[in-house]
């Protein structure tokens, strides 16, 4: 069998690309701040002072120059990719569409950081850089006084002009930080930074390419001469040549065009079906576990509209995908109670967990059998149509971490399941954020509610194998039939810490 050779989930910087797209911007920061502490406001001294800064100063200068300018160039890469992500995983549907909108003008923030700083440099580029913005922006019917003019020859160029430059080098960056907020505000534990080990070989990588190759500058600007070639950084000054070869009309048009067009992305498709959670007040107990597991922030907590000193939650419809990760927190959903067990405190508007269990049930009741297979797929990993069999029940939720840990144990102890096989998003890269990590902390009995039973914990596989992961799920199901020990202890693909006590809401007699 053939064994797909993949990156830990957390070394893999395509599951982390807006956390790293956060830490570069700190390293930037950082060794911007250490840069300006030399850096001469002048436009007689500001090339001097980088030179001396890259190459006085033992290394120190150097390499700080270069992570400046190599960890911005990977901000590009790293920003690109991630809207190129989000876009392929339609991830701008629905609620969702005010992280994409908001993400938009950090585009423009964030190029105009960068192309700021290398006007600071005021080599021959920042010359080519500074006039050609320049034209760009007078073509602008708003800008009164032409920009150019005050770029035409040196007796022109102020040291004022300088310290607007430096006002903007930080002032843009620091908007650009107050957009990257606002960019997260509509998710909770939003991950905005990226896990130690992937931190660390990003910063050693940066780190290694600034000692091999440190940031130059050209010859310094002189204005008197007009520049004849200039080494570009393409990563962000990928539009100029155009300017020079279109002119500045055209370029604001491909610039606003592709703006509005991105802006409007998240009218391109529709989620199907509106579908969000509801909160059923007589069977919410206050406890706030789904309050803690909304990856999109789109539950809050009340007092409750008539129990006196209990809370109860509230989901914003606005904000909520319909992801069903509450519902899988909720644990009056547990099927042990006496009282009737389609009760519970959240569920899924179109669909309820509790139907979710009766259609197992009667699926399970069908099955003649003994070893029975329970298979959970989820919207957005492999698709687990055509795996049902005589000894294999499937059903395929929103998100795994719909399904409650009550309804493993119960299925087990009560309904014959032998074995549970739980699919989903790959480990790390869930498409509602963090649904495979919360039911893997579920499983583990490190976060509420936690699975009950040993001896069902040991019977619980976990396969996060995404969406191109039908060929896993059929080996899987291959081996636990060929397995006369399926049921018994040590399948597990995970080492799992098994349960140490029956605790909570459940009226079980283990
Ligand atoms: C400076 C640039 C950017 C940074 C630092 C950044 C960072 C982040 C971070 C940290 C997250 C949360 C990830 C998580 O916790 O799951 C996120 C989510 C998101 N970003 Fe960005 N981002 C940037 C630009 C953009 C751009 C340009 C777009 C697209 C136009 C975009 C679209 C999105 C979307 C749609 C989400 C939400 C994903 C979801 O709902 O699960 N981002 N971003
Ligand atoms: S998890 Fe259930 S019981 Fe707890 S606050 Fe939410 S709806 Fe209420
Ligand atoms: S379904 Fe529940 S967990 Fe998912 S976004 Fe809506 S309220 Fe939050």
């Amino acid at each position: 069998m053939s064994r797909e050779i993949s990156l830990p989930a957390d070394l893999n910087p395509l599951f982390h690309l807006g956390g790293l797209g956060f830490y570069l911007f700190w390293i930037v920061a950082v060794t911007g701040l250490y840069l300006f502490i030399f850096f001469e406001t002048s436009i007689m001294g500001a090339w001097a002072s980088v030179e001396l800064i890259s190459n006085e100063q033992y290394y120190v200068g150097s390499l700080m120059r270069s992570l400046h300018r190599y960890a911005s160039a990977a901000m590009v890469l790293v920003v690109t990719a991630h809207l190129a992500k989000e876009f392929l995983m339609k991830r701008y549907q629905g609620p969702r569409w005010f992280s994409w909108v908001s993400g938009v003008p950090l585009l423009w923030l964030l190029f105009a950081s960068g192309i700021g700083g290398y006007w600071l440099v005021w080599d021959e580029r920042a010359q080519y850089v500074a006039q050609t913005t320049a034209t760009l922006f007078d073509a602008l019917p708003i800008v009164v006084e032409p920009m150019a003019f005050g770029l035409i020859d040196n007796a022109t160029v102020s040291d004022r002009f300088f310290s607007l430059l430096i006002f903007l080098h930080v002032g843009i960056p620091l908007a650009l930080l107050l957009g990257m907020f606002i960019h997260i505000q509509r998710i909770s534990r939003s991950k905005s930074l990226p896990p130690k080990r992937l931190a660390l070989a990003a910063l050693a990588s940066l780190t290694v390419v600034s000692l091999i190759k440190p940031a130059t500058s050209m010859a310094p600007a002189d204005l008197d001469r007009s520049v004849q070639s200039v080494d570009l950084d393409w990563y962000y000054m990928n539009v100029y040549p155009l300017i020079d070869i279109l002119g500045s009309g055209p370029v604001w048009g491909l610039l606003l065009g592709i703006t509005i067009a991105l802006l409007l992305v998240p009218l391109l498709s529709r989620a199907p079906e509106p579908t969000i959670a509801v909160v059923d007040p007589d069977n919410c107990n206050g406890c706030g576990w789904c309050f803690a597991d909304c990856p999109y922030d789109a539950v809050y907590m009340k007092p409750h509209d008539y129990k006196k000193n209990h809370q109860q939650s509230v989901v914003i419809a606005d904000k909520c995908v319909g992801c069903g990760i509450c519902a899988g927190a909720c644990p009056t959903v547990t099927p042990f109670k006496s009282v009737n067990h389609a009760l519970s405190g959240i569920n899924l508007a179109h669909k309820s967990n509790a139907t979710i269990l009766d259609e197992i049930i009667i699926d399970l009741k069908k099955m003649s059998s003994p070893g029975r297979v329970l298979l959970v797929g989820c919207g957005h990993g492999a698709n687990i149509d055509g795996f049902a069999a005589d000894d294999v029940a499937t059903v395929s939720l929103e998100c795994t971490a719909q399904l409650p840990p009550s309804y493993i144990d119960y299925l087990c102890r009560r309904e014959g399941v032998d074995t549970v096989v739980l699919t989903g998003c790959r480990e790390g890269d869930c498409y509602h954020r963090v649904g495979v990590e919360l039911q893997q902390a579920r499983l583990r009995h490190e976060r509420e509610p936690h699975l009950r039973f040993k001896d069902v914990a040991v019977n619980v596989h976990e396969l996060w194998v995404g969406s191109g992961g039908r060929g896993a799920i059929a080996d899987k199901l291959r081996q636990l039939r060929q397995s006369d020990k399926v049921g018994q202890s040590g399948q597990s693909d995970q080492p799992r810490k098994a349960p140490s006590a029956a605790k909570g809401v459940t009226d079980e007699a283990s």
